[in-house]
C-alpha cells in the first residue's frame, strides 16, 4: 500500500486531553493528544458518520456524540456499540513542532474487526442463534472475532437480513423506504464470514440437546 507523510498541525494546536478534526487534502482526520502522545484516526463515527470531534475524549476513549459508540483513540478499536466497525488509525510522528501523519493513498472510512475464518476441521461445534436482530448479528460477529471456527447459523422469522430496527421509525418512514438500506451487514459480508442466515424460519420449540 502507498503511504504519504503529511504535516497536519503544530503540537501547540492541541492541549492534553483535547481532540480536533483537521482537513487533509480531500479527507478529514481526528487528531487527539492523550497524555503526552498524539494519535490520529478517521474523523467520523463508523455507525452513522457523526463528527467525533463533537463527542467526548475520556482518557484514551472517544465517545460518539450521537449514540455513544466508543472507540480507543490509540488504536481505533471499537469498544462499545452500536457501531460495528473500528476506526482506521494512522501513525503520528513529531518533527520539530509539527505533527506529521502517515496516511494511506486511499483512506478507508472504517475497519472491520479481525475475525476467524470458518474451518469445520478445527472446530466441529455449531452455534444456532435464534433471532437475527442487532443482538443476534452482534453475537455471530463476536463469535468469529473471538476466534470461533465452527458453524454459525442464525434463524429469523422475518424476510430480511439483520437490520437496524431503530431506523424503522426514522429515516425509513421519512425518506428512505428501501428495506435493504436498513440492513446492518450485506449478504456478501455474511457469506464471506460463513455466517448462515435463514429467513422465514419461525422457531417454535428449542431442544438444546
Ligand atoms: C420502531 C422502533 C424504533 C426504535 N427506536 C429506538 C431508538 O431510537 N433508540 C434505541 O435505543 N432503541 C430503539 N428501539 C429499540 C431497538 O430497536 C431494540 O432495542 C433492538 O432492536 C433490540 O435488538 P434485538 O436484536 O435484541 O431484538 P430485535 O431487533 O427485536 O430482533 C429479534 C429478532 O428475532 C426474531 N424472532 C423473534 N422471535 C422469533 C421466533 N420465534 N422465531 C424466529 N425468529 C424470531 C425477530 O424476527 C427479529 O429478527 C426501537 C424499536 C422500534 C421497534
Ligand atoms: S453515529 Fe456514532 S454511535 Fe451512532
Amino acid at each position: 500500500m502507498n503511504y504519504k507523510n503529511i504535516r497536519v498541525a503544530n503540537i501547540k494546536d492541541l492541549k492534553k486531553g483535547e481532540m480536533r478534526q483537521f482537513s487533509v487534502e480531500d479527507n478529514e482526520i481526528l487528531l487527539a493528544r492523550v497524555e503526552d502522545g498524539f494519535f490520529a484516526t478517521a474523523a467520523h463515527c463508523t455507525h452513522y458518520g457523526a463528527p467525533l470531534e463533537k463527542g467526548i475524549l475520556n482518557g484514551e476513549r472517544v465517545v460518539c456524540p450521537w449514540h455513544n459508540a466508543c472507540f480507543g483513540m490509540k488504536t481505533g478499536k471499537l469498544e462499545e456499540p452500536p457501531a460495528l466497525d473500528a476506526l482506521p488509525h494512522f501513525p503520528v510522528k513529531i518533527e520539530g513542532k509539527d505533527l506529521v501523519v502517515q496516511l494511506p493513498a486511499e483512506i478507508p472510512s472504517q475497519c472491520t474487526p479481525q475475525m476467524a475464518k470458518y474451518n469445520p476441521e478445527a472446530d466441529t461445534r455449531t452455534f444456532v442463534i435464534l433471532g437475527a436482530g442487532a443482538a443476534g448479528s452482534a453475537a455471530a460477529e463476536t463469535l468469529r472475532q473471538a476466534g470461533f471456527e465452527g458453524r454459525i447459523v442464525m434463524l429469523t422469522r422475518e424476510d430480511i437480513l439483520p437490520y437496524d430496527r431503530t431506523a424503522v421509525s426514522k429515516k425509513y418512514l421519512q425518506y428512505d423506504s428501501k428495506k435493504d438500506s436498513l440492513v446492518l451487514r450485506s449478504l456478501e459480508f455474511y457469506n464471506e464470514w460463513d455466517i448462515e442466515v435463514y429467513s422465514h424460519k419461525l422457531v417454535t420449540k428449542v431442544e438444546a440437546a
